[in-house]
């Protein structure tokens, strides 16, 4: 047995959670879930929306699957996200992009996998308002983060027989900055001969994004291009709903999906589970319960295939029966 930490999170986070533990534990997987609580619904009681126990027990599992958390707007608290991100060395945002099944999108060969660096670029937080009508932002970019990320990439690309690994830049603009990036991809590539390389500039990749998303593979990028194009990637496979994603360290990893606590739906058996499970399923290829994965994620090809949808991929399933559905196709 397995102990994963799972933070089940507020808004539509337990209706999803709830959900998706009761998948997998069909599955045979044999998890054990350590549920721990966090975000708005703590606060009161613990003064914080990431109270420490969950720092540790994460630490103490490595592994955990994450439900959204709001992060409450103006009342001093940091995103819960970046908190845990920062505490844990989560270097590596993962965030494979693939179609689903009957799900409807302007394309149907889309299987890319983005690989963004985590902790630095301009989100390093290094910003300074000189006057009322100057501000400045530092983008931090070094070689041991990006030769860290892009060794990430290529033994992703490794494990998972992809054929590519992309590095995405400005450096024609941004020459020392990104320049520096593209050096250590190609000084980490040149141990890597087996995955063909290539070299692209940020905009070139998102014009190519919407009209030829097939020609890409693996993609790897500093913080900011890869924040914005990770959403890129989602809105071709259908949006918020189905896009899945990780955050990956050294010791400790946490899959969670790319949207948030959806509080407009809370409550209401609404909330579609999909990208909480393909999260779960990435989770369970990690500690190597492949077989569970495979066997989890037919069985929501399955259901998807057979049109039961909830109502934002235009069904009318709840999450409750899309749950069943689910597990009733798990063979
Ligand atoms: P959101 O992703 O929660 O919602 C945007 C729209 O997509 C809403 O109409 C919502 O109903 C819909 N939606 C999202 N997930 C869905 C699902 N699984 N099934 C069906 N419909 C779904 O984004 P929003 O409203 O900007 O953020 C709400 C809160 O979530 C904020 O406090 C934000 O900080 C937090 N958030 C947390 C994240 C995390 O924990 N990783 C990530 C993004 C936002």
């Amino acid at each position: 047995m397995k102990t994963i930490t799972m933070i089940n999170g507020d808004g539509i986070g337990p209706e999803i959670s709830d959900a998706v533990m009761k998948i997998i534990d069909a599955s045979g997987a044999d998890i054990e879930w350590e549920i721990q609580t966090a975000g708005e619904g703590v606060i009161e009681t613990e003064g914080t929306p990431l109270p420490e126990r969950v720092i540790s027990s994460i630490k103490k599992n490595k592994i955990a699957l994450k439900a959204p958390v709001t992060t409450p707007i103006g009342k001093g608290f940091r995103s819960v996200n970046v908190q845990l991100r920062k505490s844990l060395d989560l270097y590596a945002n993962l965030r494979p992009c693939k179609n689903l099944p009957s799900v409807k999108t302007r394309f149907d060969n889309v299987d890319l996998v983005i690989v963004r660096e985590n902790t630095e670029d301009l989100y390093a937080g290094i910003e300074r308002k000189v006057s009322e009508d100057r501000a400045e932002s530092i983008k931090v970019i070094t070689r041991s983060a990006s030769e860290r990320i892009c060794r990430f990439a290529f033994d992703y690309a490794v494990k998972n027989n992809r054929r590519e690994v992309c590095v995405v830049t400005k450096a024609n603009i941004m020459k020392f900055s990104d320049g520096l990036f593209l050096d250590s991809y190609r000084t980490v590539a040149k141990d890597y001969p087996e995955i063909a390389q290539r070299e692209i500039l940020v905009d070139n990749l998102c014009m190519q994004l919407v009209q030829n998303p097939e020609k890409f593979d693996v993609l790897v990028l500093p913080n900011l291009y890869g924040d914005i194009v990770s959403d890129l990637a989602a809105g071709l496979i259908g949006g918020l709903g189905v896009a899945q994603g990780a955050n990956i360290g050294v010791e400790c990893a946490v899959f969670e999906p790319v949207h948030g606590s959806a509080p407009d739906i809370k409550g209401q058996n609404k909330a579609n589970p999909t990208a909480l499970l393909l999260s779960g399923i990435e989770m369970l290829r990690y500690i190597d319960k492949c077989d569970c994965a495979d066997k989890i994620e037919s069985a929501l090809f399955e259901t998807l295939r057979s049109d039961v949808k909830t109502a934002d991929l235009g069904g009318s399933a709840t999450t409750t029966e899309f749950r069943d559905a689910v597990i009733k196709n798990l063979v």
